[in-house]
């Protein structure tokens, strides 16, 4: 389309470029965001940038136009490659074709728009594609069409992607395709989906040298085709909306994200309960089998946190309800359960039931909060109420009506909410693409806000519960955006409880945590189908390393609670749920690291050692901080492990035996264990064996200390509020060279723990 380049000019931070052949305002924008970060932009739509996801100043100026402050245009020149535009870390080089090179401070590419042939013939026609579709086949392959926006980007032979948010498959995404369209999938989730309940335009590239990001901040339907159509380069395009996007530049994969989250914010310090075990299940019927739950947890000597109160709690699934029959007293159960520190969290979806006098409804109707057909009237759907309305979340009244609406949760001692079906999902065929929604201050269609549905429900649910309780929001969702990591944290869906699902979780959890959304679970266990006591024990054995750890199942599949599978999956339960727990303390310092960095707590290793070639595919270990290697065991029978352990010296955390980074081998691991090994150097901090996390948060903290040399920062606060950001807080800095620990306060602001103790691993050496 842009041919020629004939004039640039530059204002502020942003450089325009004048085409022969284009009119004025129809000119290409690159501008500075931050040394390391550009945007591309093309305004297609003639409205500017329409940024849901990054917010503060920085999204109100881009959302205004306005001038960028961060980064620093150090020169723009014309050479004789294009329009030189340079910052302290990246040079950009714009040419004809408005072609846009990126390229490091050494001058080396890092990205460089594709100029050659796009390989079209394997490319469907239209007419094929409708007859697929037809016959029930896919009909997305797209390969080798133009998209209404696009960009078209090359690849080195050797670079590996990663992000995307919930996609299913392997860690490194190059050579698949996939689509940002927000999608409630029922059917097992297969390696091959295209899309998931979350969408999350964002890819990582890990070249042979260096790393960089692409944000693709386009919340209509996105296209990724990694790799599918041609080898030499990648397509990222949309339905609609404008090319509007962030290139971020790095030496690693780290600064990436740290690029990426300084941008679309960061998950924020949840509170610490919420490390705890969750238990749950679709659904608890009754009152009576709700207790029992508890009752068990206690029985069986299993710490535990939180318990969900899925759909039947409500009355007829009405939101903001509460079911007497079933329930009776609901305030008082909740009451009862924190008399043993265990909180509720209760379920709440979008769709709001259609009966006259309810409430909710009633309101929502009269004050014009849900979404409309083109012919205005309440677009009605089906969901788990029967026919359903959907509040219109793009309005912030709406998002304030709903936050206010939580208080009916809050006075009934609820302490978090998990926002399901909110992609949005419909039981009667998908929403029109028509149907009547807002975007802020402007009326959009389905099609325009689909994507964003999910983020707007928790946004609201979040600022709701922040002004109503002062304390953390514990809010999960099932849907997002991005940038929804500053309002919610979030599960994979419905899986199932076979062996494909928990080997899976792992790149799933890996890559979400890579795109921004580091507080994430799966159901362990698996939701659908029944479970296998061996199955369940290898998945108690993720879920506690994982960030949310939540056993969940359906209803009619085998029950799920840890008790379900006889004595010995019992007992292994109970040693993972008792290492959670001794973990907190270093799990908590990893979910403060991720607030100030970006980096999430649970990370492929080929964030930590991305030089190796042997990580870059690593589908079935991860690193849980930059000092523990979990490598869980994903194949049913499998009684041992093959562990590869990147450079340096690791120690076996079950056996203390010291083994040599950059090898294989084979670690026996019979259904009671986890391989996990940590690094030489390290200290993690531990809390005793507890039931449940308030119980005597601060009476002791035990340092585990490995051999060899290192520092480690310990972060202390009431883990509840948002105190810490006023500087009630600790910080420590402990230094460990073989066993001895020295530990300095750098900074007080919350009461000390009563005693700290170190204790020395005992180390096997190799004979
Ligand atoms: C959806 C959720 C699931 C929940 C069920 C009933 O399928 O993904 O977690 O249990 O709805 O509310």
């Amino acid at each position: 389309m842009y041919q020629k380049l004939k004039e640039y000019h530059v204002d502020g931070q942003k450089v325009y470029f004048q085409y022969e052949g284009s009119s004025k305002g129809e000119e290409p924008c690159v501008e500075v965001i931050a040394d390391n970060i550009f945007n591309v932009f093309i305004d297609y739509t003639g409205m500017g940038h329409c940024t849901r996801a990054i917010e503060g100043e920085l999204g109100r100026r881009l959302n205004c136009g306005k001038i960028s402050e961060n980064g620093k245009l150090e020169s723009v020149s014309w050479e004789e490659s294009g329009v030189v535009i340079r910052t302290k870390f990246l040079t950009v080089v714009v040419g004809d074709n408005f072609d846009v090179d990126f390229y490091n401070q050494e001058g080396m590419p890092l990205s460089l728009a594709y100029r050659g042939e796009r390989k079209r013939n394997d490319a469907p026609s239209q007419a094929e594609l409708q007859l697929l579709a037809k016959e029930g086949h896919e009909a997305s392959g797209r390969s080798g069409a133009d998209y209404q926006v696009q960009e078209i980007r090359s690849f080195d032979p050797k670079d590996c992607v990663y992000g995307l948010g919930d996609k299913t498959g392997v860690l490194n995404k190059r050579f698949y395709e996939y689509e940002m369209w927000n999608s409630d999938i029922p059917d097992p989730h297969e390696d091959n989906f295209k899309s998931l309940y979350k969408s999350i335009p964002f890819m990582l590239v890990s070249k042979e040298k260096g790393a960089y990001g692409i944000f693709f901040d386009n919340h209509n339907k996105t296209y990724f085709d990694l790799g599918k159509e041609s080898d030499a380069y990648y397509v990222f395009g949309a339905d609609a909306g404008n090319l509007d996007y962030y290139f971020i530049g790095g030496e690693c994969l780290k600064e990436v994200i740290s690029g990426y989250t300084w941008l679309t914010g960061r998950a924020p310090m949840q509170q610490l309960w919420t490390l705890g075990f969750h238990q749950s299940r679709w659904g608890y019927e009754s009152e009576d089998e709700i207790r029992s739950i508890a009752a068990g947890m206690m029985k069986y000597d299993l710490p535990c946190d939180c318990i969900h109160f899925d759909i039947d709690y409500m009355d007829h699934y009405k939101v903001f309800t509460w079911n007497k029959e079933t329930y009776e007293d609901g305030a008082k159960v909740i009451a009862d359960f924190k008399e043993v520190g265990i909180k509720a969290v209760t379920i709440i979806d979008p769709g709001v039931k259609v009966e006259k006098d309810y409430y909710v409804y009633e309101e929502g109707v009269r004050n014009g909060y849900f979404a409309k057909t083109p012919e205005g009237e309440v677009y009605v759907n089906e969901v788990w109420p029967g026919d359903a309305v959907y509040p219109d979340f793009g309005k912030p009244e709406v998002r304030r009506w709903w936050g206010e609406k939580q208080k009916f949760l809050i006075d009934m001692g609820v302490s978090g909410v998990w926002n399901d079906m909110n992609e949005p999902a419909s039981f009667r065929g998908p929403l029109p693409d028509d149907v009547v929604f807002t975007d802020e201050d402007v009326q959009a269609t389905h099609a325009q806000v689909h994507n964003i549905y999910g983020h707007n429900m928790a946004k609201a649910t979040y600022e709701g519960w922040k002004e109503l309780t002062g304390k953390r929001p514990f809010v999960i969702t099932r849907a997002c955006y991005s940038g929804s990591q500053k309002y919610t944290t979030g599960w994979t869906g419905d899986n199932h409880s076979i062996w494909s699902h928990i080997r899976m979780a792992i790149p799933q959890m890996c890559n979400l945590g890579m795109s921004g959304m580091n507080f994430i679970g799966t159901d362990v266990g698996g939701f659908g189908s029944d479970c296998t006591p061996e199955l369940f024990a290898r998945w108690i054995q993720l879920g506690c390393f994982s960030p949310l750890f939540r056993d969940h199942c359906a209803k009619g599949c085998r029950g799920q609670e840890p008790w379900q599978f006889g004595e010995e999956v019992l007992s292994i339960s109970r040693k993972y749920l008792n290492l959670r727990y001794e973990l907190l303390p270093y799990l908590y310092d990893l979910m403060h690291e991720c607030e100030v960095t970006g980096i999430p707590m649970m990370r492929p290793l080929v964030l930590e050692y991305e030089g190796d070639e042997n990580v870059k595919n690593r589908n079935d270990e991860f690193m849980l901080g930059d000092r523990m290697l979990i490598a869980p065991v994903v194949e049913q029978g499998a009684r041992e492990k093959l562990v590869y352990l990147p450079e340096g010296v690791w120690y076996d955390y079950w056996t203390g035996e010291k083994k040599e980074g950059k090898n294989f081998f084979v670690r026996t691991a019979p259904l009671d264990l986890c391989p996990i090994y940590v690094k030489e150097g390290a200290v993690i901090p531990k809390y005793p064996v507890r039931t449940h996390v308030g119980e005597d948060k601060d009476a002791l903290l035990i340092l585990e200390a490995y051999p060899g040399e290192g520092t480690y920062w310990h972060y202390q606060d009431n883990g509840e509020d948002f105190a810490y950001r006023k500087g009630a807080f600790n910080e420590y800095q402990i230094r460990s060279k073989d066993g001895r620990v020295e530990v300095e306060k750098i900074h007080e602001g919350y009461r000390p723990y009563v005693r700290m103790e170190v204790k020395t691993r005992k180390m096997i050496w190799p004979r």
